[in-house]
């Protein structure tokens, strides 16, 4: 995509203030609240206004990963036919993840999941074995092996990058302590029609505040965003209580409506080629990478 004066102006002030590479991940401990929906839209924007963008999926599921390669398909000009040799498993087994890296469209690259990647916990297991908190004495050396190893791997490959955005599966596991552990961000999902909110307050008690308490983990909450709004007077209770409960200098200002068509990315790639892509695009994505690179800098700006 052509760069834009505007989008050239963008990039610019942010690295003004932003010097370093960070890497961002979506969370929640529940499904479906939204987390990869927001990590393709979010790193397609992201890389259309000219920042350098790295998607991880950290994720067995492999959504993520199946939209950037129907993506790269989608925006290809030739009909080269392309292999994926190795995923993520592979990568950290090797203990290299630079060669996984897949270019998507410019701007855009991603480390690519499978299936097998639901392995992970076993093959910690066995690198570094397993205990269990407050029963064996070596747990604090043990999970701090099991939870640095994501970490040890992206830190090499993100000076490339302005982000890296890291997806996971909806757990409180491996997978998901080491993308905090790797993480300098979280972005906090909750999808306004269920539950998730609950799913916000037990991952940051039940997961974020053990890893900082422990740990030393030093990862912010860049915002908690709001998903799948719709006018409905139960969406509004639960973004009122969320606001009573967090504050709401940390909600997005942004806050995601229910956009049918983000519904048939997974099977078209992400593009902006017919007319309600390009409205979902600039209408809810586009304010909402807006947003996360205000809320970036102005964090980024307090650290310096
Ligand atoms: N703002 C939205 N408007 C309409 N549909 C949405 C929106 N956000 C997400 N969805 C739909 O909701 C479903 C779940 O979204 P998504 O896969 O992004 O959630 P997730 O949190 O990554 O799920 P999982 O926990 O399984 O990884 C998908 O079918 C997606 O298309
Ligand atoms: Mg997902």
């Amino acid at each position: 995509m052509e760069l834009t004066k505007e989008n050239l102006q963008i990039v610019y002030n942010y690295r003004n203030v932003v010097n370093r590479p960070l890497t961002v991940t979506v969370a929640n401990s529940k499904g479906g609240v939204g987390k990869t929906t927001i990590i393709r839209y979010l790193s397609y924007v992201l890389a259309n206004m000219g920042f350098r963008v790295l998607v991880v999926d950290a994720d067995p599921q492999a959504n993520t990963s199946k939209t950037m390669l129907l993506t790269k398909n989608y925006h290809s000009k030739d009909d080269e036919i392309f292999i994926i040799e190795k995923t993520m498993l592979a990568g950290i087994v090797e203990k290299d993840l630079s060669q996984l890296v897949i270019p998507i469209i410019d701007n855009l690259f991603c480390i690519p999941s499978h299936v097998d990647f639901k392995n992970f916990p076993k093959y910690l297991n066995k690198l570094y074995g397993d205990a269990i908190e407050g029963i064996d004495d070596n747990y604090m050396e043990i999970e701090k092996n099991r939870i640095s190893v994501l970490k040890n791997l992206i830190d090499p490959i993100k000076k490339d990058y302005d982000f890296v955005l890291i997806d996971t599966p909806p757990t409180m596991s491996d997978f998901t302590k080491n993308a905090a552990f790797a993480s300098d961000y979280i972005i906090m999902a909750f999808q306004t029609q269920s539950d998730s909110l609950d799913g916000v307050e037990d991952y940051l008690n039940e997961e974020v505040g053990p890893l900082v308490e422990k740990f030393g983990l030093k990862t912010e909450i860049v915002g908690i965003l709001p998903n799948q709004l719709s006018k409905g007077s139960i969406d509004n209770t639960v973004v009122a209580d969320a606001i009573e409960k967090f504050g709401e200098q940390n909600l997005f200002d942004n806050i995601l409506p229910f956009v049918k068509r983000v519904q048939s990315t997974p099977r078209t790639g992400l593009n902006i080629d017919t007319y309600w892509d390009k409205l979902a695009y600039d209408e809810v994505f586009v304010p909402l990478a807006q947003d996360f690179i205000n809320r970036i800098k102005i964090f980024e700006g307090e650290n310096k």
